[in-house]
């Protein structure tokens, strides 16, 4: 299964500096969110493509916060990931979003 990880390291190229999650947290992505964020057709917004998150993004940090925490629709509540704390998943939201880092918390 490398080619997740390929799809990612072109992502750190072009996202570069808008989101920088910790490599725990990274594996945690890797291990719970990438399945569906990653694929094409599964109706979850793609990392990396802005166009996916641009009305998600109107709706602010908490409102996404809590929709990853509760689910939404197809989006499974916690995303899947029991080890993600509140500030993992604020990390992982603004990195697939392509939110600024560092804003809040
Ligand atoms: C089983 C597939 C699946 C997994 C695993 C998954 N997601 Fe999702 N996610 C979805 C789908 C589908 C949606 C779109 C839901 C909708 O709006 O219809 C979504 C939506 C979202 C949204 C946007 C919510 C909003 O308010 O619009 C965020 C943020 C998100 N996911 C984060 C994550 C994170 C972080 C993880 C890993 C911890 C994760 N997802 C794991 C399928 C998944």
């Amino acid at each position: 299964m490398l080619k997740p990880w390929f799809a990612l390291c072109a992502l750190f190229l072009t996202l570069g500096a808008i989101a920088e999650p910790s490599p725990r947290q990274m594996a945690l992505f890797n291990n719970n969110c990438v399945q569906c964020h990653l694929r094409p057709g599964v109706g979850a917004p793609l990392v990396g493509k802005a166009q996916d998150w641009q009305t998600r993004k109107a709706q602010g940090e908490d409102a996404l916060l809590r929709h990853v925490v509760e689910g939404l629709k197809g989006m499974p509540p916690l995303g899947y990931c029991s080890a993600c704390s509140e500030a993992d998943f604020r990390a992982l939201i603004r990195f697939m979003a392509g939110m600024p880092a560092g804003t809040g918390q």
